[in-house]
C-alpha cells in the first residue's frame, strides 16, 4: 500500500455555525474557529474539516450554495478565511471543506439564469425535463419527501432536485459546467486547502431516461436513491473529476458515499480510487426506519459490533475508511451506541476508545471530545432542520400524537449535534454573547470544555490521552497501518480487537455490559497497559476483569 501523508492524521468535523461565534450575532464564525485552533491542536486534531462556509440562503444549513467563490458572510470575510488557513499552518494543521457539486442553491446565478430560459446554454446545466399529462416527468420523492421534481411557474418545464427543492441538481454531463466546477475546486486548492469532504456524490450519475420507481408508498412516489441503483458508470464521472483536480494537489478526499455497489471498495478507496477515504456509515445506519424517522429502532450492540467487525476485515488489504460516531446529519453518538446505563464518562471514553484505535482515519465532531448529548425540544418550533420539519410531519400523518412525533426527533433530528459547542457554564454556554440561532443544550452547565479541562479525569482529557497515544513515536505505526483481528468475538457484550504490524500488537478491551467481565489474557504487567478508562485494572494470573464499561489498551 502506497503511503500517503494523511494516513496517520486524525480528523475533527467543525460545525461553522455552532463552533465559536467571535462578534456577538449569534453565529458562529471564522475567527472564533481561529480563537480555538490552540484548543484542538491540544486536542490533537490534524485536519479541520469545515461544513459548508460558502455563501449560502441555508436553506439546508450551507450545502445550498449560490457563490462557490464567496465566504457566506455571517461566517466572515475572505481575509479571515486566509487567516485562518494561515494560522493553521503555523500549527502543522490542514484544513478541508465540504465539496457540494451534486447541487447548488437555486440563488446561484446559473440556476436564475437558467429559469429564465430552460432551453438555454445554462438550462443545461441543470435538469429541465416536460412533464408528462400534467405530472412531474417521473415518480421520484426526494430526500426531503415530496415530489423530486419542481415545476417553473409559467412553462412546462420541471427541474429535478434529489433534495431540497431550493438544492437543484446539477448536470454533470454537460462539459462547460465540469470545466466550471473543477476550476473553482482547483482554484480553493491553489489557495492551500488541503483538500474536500465531498457531498452525496453517489448523486452525481442518473437515469436519464428518468424512468418511474415502483412507488413505495400511498404518495405514489418511489424514493429517488433507488433510481441510482438502477445506473451503472459513476465511477467514469468521479475519474475524470479526481484527475482534474485533486490528484495534481495530493489532496486529501473523503467521501459521503451511500450506495456503492458490491465489489467496488478498491475503485473507490484503493491505492488509485477516486478519493482518499471515505466514511464508514455501516453503524450510522444502523436502526433506520423503513418509512421514516418514526418506525427507526434502537441500536443492538450486536449489529454494531457485527458490521464494524466486518468493514474493518474488508477494508485492511484495500484501503482506508474514516471511522466516525456522529456528524451533522445524526444524533450524538453517546446516545444512540451506548445503552442509557452506560451514558456516563466512563462508557463515553470506552466509545471513543473502540472507535479512535480502529483502523483508518478518526474523525472527531465538535463537542464529541466532551460527550456532547441529544438535546429533547419541547416544540417543533424550536427545530431548525429542514429534515426534522418534515419528519415531523411523517410521523404525525403515521398517527403519531405531536408529543409521540417530538420524541422521536428528540432521538434522530440532525440538530442534535447541531446546538452550539459548549465551552463553559456561563450564560449560553460561552458560545455567543448574543442570541445563539439555535437553542443552546441546556446540559452545558454540567458538560463543558472549561470543567473538563481543570478536571483530570474528565472525557476531555481522556480523549488528549488517546489521540496522544494514537499518535505517540511508539505506537503511531501499528495504530495507522496495523492489522485488525477481532477478539473475543463469542463474548458476550465485549469489543475488542487486536492492531498488529510487525512485532508490535496492541489489543483493545473493552466491557459494554453492566456487569463485570474476566476474559483469559496471558500475564499482563502493569506497564503494558497503555490506556485505561478507569483507576485500576484487575488482572490475574492468566485473565483480566473488566469492569462495567471499562476499556483497556494493552500491548503485548
Ligand atoms: C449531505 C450532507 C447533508 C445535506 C445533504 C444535501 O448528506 O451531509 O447535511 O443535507 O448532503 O447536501
Ligand atoms: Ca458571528
Amino acid at each position: 500500500m502506497e503511503k500517503k501523508w494523511w494516513h496517520d492524521k486524525v480528523a475533527y468535523q467543525i460545525y461553522p455555525k455552532s463552533f465559536k461565534d467571535s462578534n456577538g450575532d449569534g453565529i458562529g464564525d471564522l475567527r472564533g474557529i481561529i480563537e480555538k485552533l490552540d484548543y484542538l491542536k491540544e486536542l490533537g486534531a490534524d485536519i479541520l474539516w469545515l461544513c459548508p462556509i460558502y455563501k449560502s440562503p441555508f436553506v439546508d444549513q450551507g450545502y445550498d450554495i449560490s457563490d462557490y467563490y464567496k465566504i457566506d458572510e455571517s461566517f466572515g470575510s475572505m481575509e479571515d478565511f486566509d487567516e485562518l488557513l494561515a494560522e493553521t499552518k503555523k500549527r502543522d494543521m490542514y484544513v478541508i471543506m465540504d465539496l457540494v457539486i451534486n447541487h447548488c442553491s437555486d440563488q446561484h446565478e446559473w440556476f436564475q439564469k437558467a429559469l429564465k430560459d430552460p432551453e438555454g446554454e445554462f438550462g443545461d446545466y441543470f435538469y429541465f425535463r416536460k412533464g408528462k399529462d400534467g405530472n412531474p416527468p417521473s415518480n421520484y420523492r426526494s430526500y426531503f419527501g415530496g415530489s423530486a421534481w419542481e415545476k417553473v411557474a409559467g412553462s412546462d418545464y420541471y427541474y429535478l432536485h434529489m433534495f431540497a427543492k431550493q438544492q437543484p441538481d446539477l448536470n454533470w454531463n454537460n462539459e462547460k459546467l465540469m470545466r466550471e466546477l473543477y476550476t473553482m475546486v482547483n482554484w480553493w486548492l491553489e489557495k492551500g486547502l488541503a483538500g474536500f469532504r465531498i457531498d452525496a456524490i453517489m448523486n452525481v450519475k442518473k437515469d436519464m431516461e428518468f424512468k418511474d420507481l415502483e412507488p413505495d408508498g400511498e404518495d405514489g412516489l418511489g424514493e429517488v436513491w433507488r433510481m441510482l441503483e438502477t445506473v451503472d458508470g459513476v465511477g467514469e464521472m468521479l475519474e475524470d473529476l479526481k484527475r482534474n483536480t485533486f490528484e495534481k494537489y495530493q489532496a486529501f478526499t473523503v467521501a459521503e458515499v451511500s450506495t456503492m455497489k458490491k465489489d467496488e471498495l478498491s475503485d473507490f478507496i484503493g491505492d488509485n480510487g477516486h478519493f482518499g477515504t471515505m466514511f464508514d456509515f455501516s453503524a450510522t445506519v444502523l436502526g433506520n426506519g423503513e418509512h421514516g424517522w418514526y418506525d427507526s429502532k434502537p441500536i443492538q450492540f450486536d449489529d454494531f459490533r457485527r458490521v464494524l467487525y466486518r468493514s474493518q476485515l474488508a477494508c485492511q488489504d484495500v484501503g482506508f475508511l474514516a471511522n466516525i460516531i456522529e456528524n451533522h446529519d445524526s444524533p450524538r453518538g453517546v446516545n444512540r451506541f451506548l445503552p442509557e446505563y452506560a451514558r456516563n464518562d466512563a462508557g463515553i471514553k470506552m466509545l471513543g476508545t473502540v472507535s479512535v484505535l480502529l483502523r483508518g482515519i478518526p474523525f472527531l465532531y465538535q463537542g464529541q471530545e466532551i460527550g456532547m448529548q441529544n438535546c429533547q425540544r419541547d416544540s417543533i418550533e424550536e427545530y431548525d432542520d429542514i429534515s426534522t420539519i418534515q419528519e415531523y410531519h411523517k410521523a404525525l400523518e403515521a398517527g403519531f400524537e405531536p408529543k409521540e412525533a417530538l420524541a422521536v426527533c428528540g432521538q434522530i433530528s440532525r440538530d442534535n449535534a447541531r446546538t452550539p459547542m459548549q465551552w463553559d457554564d456561563g450564560e449560553n454556554a460561552g458560545f455567543t454573547r448574543g442570541t445563539p440561532w439555535l437553542k443552546t443544550n441546556p446540559n452545558y452547565r454540567r458538560i463543558n470544555v472549561k470543567e473538563q479541562m481543570e478536571r483530570e479525569d474528565s472525557v476531555l482529557n481522556y480523549y488528549k490521552r488517546l489521540l496522544a497515544l494514537r499518535k505517540s513515536d511508539l505506537y503511531r505505526e501499528v495504530f495507522t497501518y496495523g492489522r485488525f483481528a477481532p477478539l473475543f468475538e463469542m463474548e458476550e457484550k465485549i469489543f475488542a480487537y487486536e492492531r498488529r504490524l510487525e512485532n508490535t500488537a496492541v489489543r483493545v478491551i473493552a466491557n459494554f455490559s453492566c456487569v463485570e467481565k474476566t476474559l483469559p489474557v496471558d500475564y499482563l504487567s502493569g506497564d503494558q497497559v497503555l490506556l485505561n478508562n478507569l483507576e485500576e485494572i484487575w488482572v490475574q494470573e492468566r485473565s483480566i476483569t473488566l469492569r462495567p464499561f471499562q476499556v483497556v489498551v494493552v500491548r503485548s
